[in-house]
């Protein structure tokens, strides 16, 4: 069982994976993390984001250790990911990587913006998670502060809107929403409604086999 989920930057889409994996005893993988520790080992060694061998390089030797250094989730990080993520020798790179998560039993939900389109295009259930960027920059900015970092909402937002554009417009996989993928609105919802509108997803697709 394969639960793909993707959507813009800050939709919600990882805490959804995370709990929609919770629920059903299944592993999870927040792939933005992969391309965001990519970017901060780039990052760390000062090197040009636009050198694709050097990143690529970095993605073939990635120790999947670092996914949880916290440093990962800031804004500069994530911008960085951006950039180093439309490299298609990076992606190449760390495809099979993710495809092995995927088909370990019992099932596994990956969140990211190609998981449904590229990565498991045949995932049992697909939902493209969507919100309201000025609901998105807010999330985002009370996650900063949180963690004791500045959190200008005005720069959030054209942050995360000039993040989406990069990742829509690539060439390489760009974030599309899947033909076969439920979409699910993000705006209005808080956590454990969203978690009850992925549940619900994947219960009517099943239910639909
Ligand atoms: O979801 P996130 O903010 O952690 O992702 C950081 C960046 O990584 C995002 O701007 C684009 C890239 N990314 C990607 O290209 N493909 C994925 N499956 C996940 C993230």
């Amino acid at each position: 069982m394969i639960i793909a989920i993707d959507g813009p930057a800050a939709s919600g889409k990882g805490t959804l994976g995370k709990r929609l994996a919770a629920h059903y005893g299944y592993r999870h993988l927040d792939t933005g993390l992969i391309y965001r520790a990519v970017a901060k080992a780039m990052l760390d060694a000062a090197a040009d984001l636009a050198d694709e061998a050097r990143a690529a390089e970095i993605a073939r030797r990635l120790d999947v250790d670092t996914f949880g250094d916290p440093a990962l989730k800031s804004q500069a990080v994530g911008e960085a990911a951006s950039v180093v993520s439309a490299h298609p020798t990076v992606r190449a790179a760390l495809l099979d990587f993710q495809r092995r998560f995927a088909a370990d039993p019992p099932g596994a939900v990956l969140d990211g913006r190609d998981i449904g389109t590229v990565i498991c295009p045949d995932a049992d259930v697909k939902i493209f998670v969507v919100a309201k960027p000025e609901v998105r920059a807010q999330r985002r900015a009370l996650e900063a502060q949180g963690r004791g970092e500045p959190a200008d909402e005005a720069a959030i937002l054209a942050d995360i809107l000039r993040r989406d554009e990069r990742d829509k417009s690539r060439s390489a996989a760009p974030l599309k929403q899947a033909e076969d993928a439920v979409l699910l609105d993000n705006s209005y919802l808080d956590i454990e409604g969203g978690v009850r509108a992925a549940i619900e997803i994947v219960e009517a697709v099943r239910a639909g086999r």
